[in-house]
């Protein structure tokens, strides 16, 4: 019998894990609330495969609880010897030619789906005009955050990935200093970033993220790339085509943006001078940057990847940004502001904006 404090300990865990896994349904975030393609089919598989893992354990957990009771010594006498079926060639058979037809099953669909998921031929392709027919996506994993590069639409972003929905989006997949992995949960299954390889695969959007409760979906790093490794976190804007044809053109129509050090507004002016040499706000441009590009921040959804979105958050990040994010590379790479600089300098970035 379990102890009396024991069985308290084991419901403290149940609860604790309640609590935690409460979170795991939301389907901004849920590999079991699909809202694509590719996670669709891999929820299949997985769901296809548990199916059978457990029909092989009910079974055997069944013959085990038979033999269990009906051969009980009390019920078959103190000298039964059981019929001795060492060697049996029907039994060889049966408990070898099962488990074989069970591992085929499981293969094929695996199999199939894993060369279909793997396939980015069409990243080639092009119309008739020579331009590329399918959306490419370059990631580059840095530490604590993610740009993203859209190579044919000369554009680039940082922290938010903003994509179509309905249409296979393809990615090419580095990093520019240690491994991390590229996640977006609810989308489909992870791949990482290597510093020198490229990984390609691809993604469907099948739903729009605005009716979402934050109004995007939540991307991760999963890989552990060092102590800010659970902050390392993207958000995933999902546009009808229109819209999302919209947003690139409003990117391209930043192109030559940048902030004067001569601007009358404080903000723009320090931003200039202490912020431009390693953060663009232009949208135009290619990967490669020193810190993410800021020319949308005015749009995201958090501050940092984390923090709350709003003015008090960025003034924290600029004043201590190690506070918010071990480790991350901002730390110290410009000079004392001042209180009223930052307040300013804040106000400026918030006000970077691609979106009506
Ligand atoms: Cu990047 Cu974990």
């Amino acid at each position: 019998m379990m102890k009396g404090l024991k069985k308290w300990r084991l419901f403290s865990l149940l609860a604790v894990m309640t609590v935690f896994l409460s979170a795991c349904g939301e389907d901004y975030i849920s590999t079991l609330k699909p809202a694509g393609a590719v996670g669709k089919e891999q929820l299949n598989l997985l769901l296809f495969s548990i199916t059978i893992m457990a029909l092989v354990v009910i079974v055997v957990s069944f013959l085990y609880l038979y033999a269990f009771v009906k051969f009980r010594r009390s019920k078959q006498g103190e000298n039964h010897m059981p019929k001795q079926v060492e060697g049996s060639h029907t039994l060889e058979v049966i408990w070898t030619v099962i488990p074989i037809i069970l591992l085929l099953i499981l293969a094929v669909p695996t199999l199939i789906s894993t060369y279909k998921l793997a396939d980015v031929k069409a990243m080639d392709e092009v119309d008739e005009e020579g331009n590329k027919s399918a959306l490419t996506v370059n990631v580059t994993a840095k530490l604590y955050w993610w740009e993203f590069e859209y190579p044919e639409q000369g554009i680039v972003t940082a922290q938010e990935l903003v994509v179509p929905t309905g249409e296979k989006v393809y990615f090419n997949l580095k990093a520019a200093d240690v491994k991390h992995s590229f996640w977006i949960p609810s989308i489909g299954g992870k791949m990482d970033t290597n510093v020198e390889n490229v990984n390609k695969f691809y993604l469907q959007f099948d739903e729009e993220s605005k009716d979402l409760e934050e109004g995007v979906f939540f991307g991760k790093c999963a890989e552990l790339c060092g102590p800010s490794h659970a902050l390392m976190d993207f958000k995933v804007k999902t546009l009808a085509p229109e819209e999302f044809e919209d947003w690139v053109a409003s990117m391209q129509a930043t192109e030559g943006q940048v902030a004067s050090p001569d601007s009358t507004d404080l903000g723009e002016a320090t931003f200039a001078n202490s912020c431009l040499a390693c953060h663009a706000v232009s949208g135009v441009g290619a990967s490669g940057a020193m810190g993410p590009n800021l020319t949308t921040f005015g749009d995201r959804n958090r501050v940092a990847g984390v923090l709350e979105h709003n003015k008090e958050s960025l003034e924290k990040w600029i004043t201590n940004p190690e506070s918010v994010k071990p480790g991350n590379l901002m730390t110290g790479k410009y000079g004392e502001l001042s209180e009223e600089e930052i307040s300013a300098v804040a106000d400026y970035i918030m006000s970077l904006s691609v979106e009506e």
